[in-house]
């Protein structure tokens, strides 16, 4: 089944604990988190000490995206904060220093991803597949919450999803951006095992309805 995982940007930041709480009861599978530097994307948002204090708020499992420039600077101390998943753009860095992060995150015992964004070939994966539980592609420009779907961005997926069960069968692939209750039977039929939601949960009062309908369970 189609794993969700709601997207803490578009939460309450006031209320960040509860808001969690009411997304775990409500059926999310996983909780992403979206660090931004200012610098890699146009828009700052949380970093190290929000990670830690949602380590201990819950024991949901922590999908830390990572938009940053030299992400091998903080991969690590992202794992230690509690993330079971880091992610990283293989646009923020050389290929060298990239490797150098997704091993990072191994040696400290937590899962690697890699981001593509929406001008990023499916090949550019291709190298690193070796070193990747997950592949994220990104549906929207990385940078902000609640924009619009990126359609073209479902060949995408697709030649993902054949590489994937060709090369690496096991790693996931996720998408991130636009996701909701229209969208989401169309990344699912292309292949997507996580999909990001960030407005279409945490934009709605009652998040096991907003989750239900992304499932397509409504
Ligand atoms: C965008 C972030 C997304 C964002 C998704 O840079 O990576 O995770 O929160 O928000 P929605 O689901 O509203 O497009
Ligand atoms: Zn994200």
């Amino acid at each position: 089944m189609i794993r969700i995982a709601p997207s803490i940007l578009s939460a309450d930041f006031a209320r960040l604990g509860e808001e969690i709480e009411d997304v775990r009861r409500s059926g999310a599978d996983w909780l992403h988190v979206d660090v931004m530097d200012g610098l890699f994307v146009p828009n700052i948002s949380i970093g190290l000490p929000v990670v830690a204090s949602v380590r201990k708020a819950t024991d949901m499992f922590l999908d830390v995206h990572l938009m940053i420039t030299k992400p091998v600077r903080y991969a690590r101390r992202f794992c230690e904060a509690g993330a079971d998943m880091v992610t990283v753009h293989v646009e923020a860095d050389t290929a060298e220093n990239i490797t150098r992060a997704l091993e990072e995150i191994h040696a400290c015992g937590k899962q690697a991803g890699l981001v593509l964004k929406p001008a990023t070939s499916a090949e550019a994966a291709e190298p690193f597949l070796p070193l990747l539980d997950m592949v994220l592609v990104m549906t929207v420009e990385p940078g902000f919450g609640g924009q619009k779907f990126m359609a073209d961005m479902l060949p995408k997926i697709r030649a993902l999803r054949t590489m994937l069960d060709r090369e690496k069968p096991g790693c996931l692939l996720e998408a991130d951006g636009g996701a909701d209750p229209t969208t989401a039977p169309r990344l699912i039929e292309a292949g997507c095992d996580v999909l990001v939601a960030g407005s279409a949960v945490f934009g709605k009062t009652d998040r096991a309805a907003a989750i239900r309908a992304i499932r397509g369970e409504v």
